[in-house]
């Protein structure tokens, strides 16, 4: 069943009308939620696949700070995480990067946003875990200019709690949205715009989590 769906993706019949939905959100207000972006059998093949490296010991805390810097501290950030590799990638993910290419070149042709790159992990968060309030961007270096967060979680509810939470900019009251980590949601947002955090939830949470990145200014 999956492996037909996969076919369906990698051929161009992608749905357009979402990938307008997040220019549209993107252009008007800087970031785009879409429930059900990717159908249910599709992410449940990224789901395996997450569990399987899980289960295959492939998943390594995430750090926080520049690589140069980079260390270990899960009172900052609790997720374990995987990049993947474009040269290694499953049936599954090259249906997910060949959608992803879609939104790429609508983004630079609508936007001018000049994106070259997409880099992705996987992420899991143990019950409990969070990610404190962060932008996705290091200083002095604005290559990821969107943020794209893919949830692979069936059957979500509010009180299972790790919700991705978005600190809305240029408001005078601090207002925030909540998205629950439901599967197929997908969430895009402006990079050096949006301060967000994920809140501890009570069960296991699985994304994919990517960020398009335009060239480094200071490239030798
Ligand atoms: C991140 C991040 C949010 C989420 O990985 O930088 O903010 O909802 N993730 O998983
Ligand atoms: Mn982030």
């Amino acid at each position: 069943m999956a492996k037909q769906m996969i076919t369906v993706m990698t051929s161009n019949t992608f749905p357009t009308s979402k990938i307008d939905q997040i220019i549209e959100g993107i252009a008007e207000h800087g970031y785009a939620v879409i429930p059900g972006f990717f159908p249910a059998d599709f992410i449940a093949a990224l789901r395996e696949e997450a569990h399987q490296l899980h289960h295959a010991g492939a998943m390594q805390g995430a750090t926080t700070g520049r690589e140069d810097t980079a260390k270990l501290d899960t009172a900052t950030r609790g997720d374990l995480i995987h990049w993947l590799d474009d040269a290694q990638s499953s049936a599954a993910q090259q249906a997910f990067f060949a959608t992803m290419e879609q939104l790429r070149e609508a983004l630079n042709r609508h936007l001018y946003l000049g994106l070259f790159e997409l880099e992705n992990h996987f992420a899991i968060y143990p019950p409990g875990a969070i990610y404190r309030k962060h932008l996705d961007q290091f200083r002095g270096n604005e290559e990821r200019q969107i943020s794209c967060i893919l949830y692979l979680n069936d059957n979500w509810k509010i009180d299972d709690g790790g919700a991705l939470r978005i600190y809305m900019d240029g408001t005078a009251e601090p207002s925030v949205i909540d998205v629950l980590p439901e599967s197929g949601t997908l969430a895009v947002f402006m990079s050096g715009r949006f301060w967000h955090e994920v809140l501890p939830a009570r069960r296991e949470r699985m994304s994919l989590t990517g960020w398009f990145r335009k060239r480094g200014t200071n490239l030798s």
